[in-house]
């Protein structure tokens, strides 16, 4: 029966990382354990930066963005050496499970872990949506409403100028955010890895569109895919329609968790309690048509990821 849980934020941050942290704190109490915060991710957890909290830990945290307790990358958790290193600062102060916020490669070392002993189990904490083992990732929710916060915003001063803005939208080389702002805004054009566009196509499109008369043109692109200045120059020069390029950038990672995050990320803090409870590591937590559910890692790994057709096929039937 274990005792002492850890908790860890590792990789980039996002909105909701809070909640499930305190989920988690306040059911393994109720669960009768001792719980334990890892500072700094990954990279604590080497240099034993480990405190014990009470129940009330980060309680008032809840409404705020970021990780309250740190998060880092630390590239040498790939060695054995390393982890094995990890696992003694955690032996020492006798903690036998450990939860980790973070995305694929978060849990690749939450696997390596538990394959040393520590029953580990992985939450899913990106904005990018992009982990095939769940349909949600804590901070999905709030950097899309944020991205269609900011969106509405750059509209407005569109439509006064009759301009076309080319939106930068993150989400690393995973295209969610961009899928689901495009729709949630109606913009005109959307660019992901699942759609990507010749710039000279795209040109032709809007020349197509320009004998609408459009009042604004809103195009979204995702990170990592072309030049957003090289891209701007060509429609401009292309349409002769005044263009703007805008990169939204870490205004979406951060801010107020939506009241969705919080409740999700909070029952996946729970959730993951209970699993460790009942002696199973090695799995990350999921939500799946609505249902938590859990799967063992490196088999959560091969899953491919959904490049949501229907949503494609939803969006080309509103431009
Ligand atoms: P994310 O967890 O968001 O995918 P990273 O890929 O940057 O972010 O991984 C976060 C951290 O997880 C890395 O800095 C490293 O400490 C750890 N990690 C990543 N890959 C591995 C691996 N193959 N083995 C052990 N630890 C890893
Ligand atoms: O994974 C989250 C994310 O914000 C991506 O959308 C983005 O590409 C990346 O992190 C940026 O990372 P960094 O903090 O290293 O700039």
């Amino acid at each position: 029966m274990i005792k002492k849980i850890g908790i860890l934020t590792s990789g980039g941050d996002s909105p909701g990382m809070n909640s499930a942290i305190i989920g988690a704190i306040r059911a393994g109490y109720n669960l009768g354990k001792e719980m334990y915060v890892i500072y700094d991710g990954y990279k604590g957890l080497v240099e034993g930066n480990i405190q014990k909290v009470g129940k009330d830990f980060a309680k008032f945290y809840a409404s705020m963005g970021g990780t309250i307790i740190k998060t880092a990358r630390l590239p040498e958790f790939k060695e054995l050496s390393v982890q094995k290193k990890a696992v003694e600062n955690l032996k020492k102060v006798g903690i036998d499970a450990l939860i980790v916020i973070g995305g694929d490669g978060s849990y690749i070392g939450a696997k390596k872990l538990t394959e040393l002993g520590i029953n580990c189990v992985g939450l899913p904490g990106t904005i990018d949506n992009d982990i095939a083992s769940t349909d949600y990732t804590i901070g999905f929710d709030t950097a899309l409403n944020t991205i269609v916060n900011s969106i509405d915003a750059i509209r407005d001063t569109m439509s006064s100028l009759h301009r076309c803005c080319v939106v930068e939208i993150m989400g690393n080389r995973c295209g969610d955010l961009t899928i689901f702002s495009g729709i949630a805004t109606h913009a005109d054009f959307i660019i992901t890895n699942d759609r990507q566009y010749d710039p000279q196509e795209l040109v032709k499109e809007l020349n197509e569109l320009k004998k609408t008369k459009p009042d604004h043109i809103i195009i979204l692109i995702s990170e990592k895919i072309m030049d957003l200045n090289t891209l701007v120059q060509t429609i401009q020069d292309g349409t002769g329609i005044s263009t703007r390029g805008d990169v939204l950038g870490y205004i979406q990672r951060g801010g107020r968790p939506s009241a969705m995050e919080r409740f999700n990320s909070t029952r996946m803090g729970v959730y993951a309690v209970e699993l460790l409870d009942k002696g199973i590591g090695g799995v990350c937590v999921g939500i799946v048509n609505n249902q938590l559910h859990y799967q063992e890692i490196y088999e959560a790994l091969k899953k491919p990821r959904d490049k949501h057709e229907n949503l494609y096929h939803s969006f080309d039937l509103i431009k």
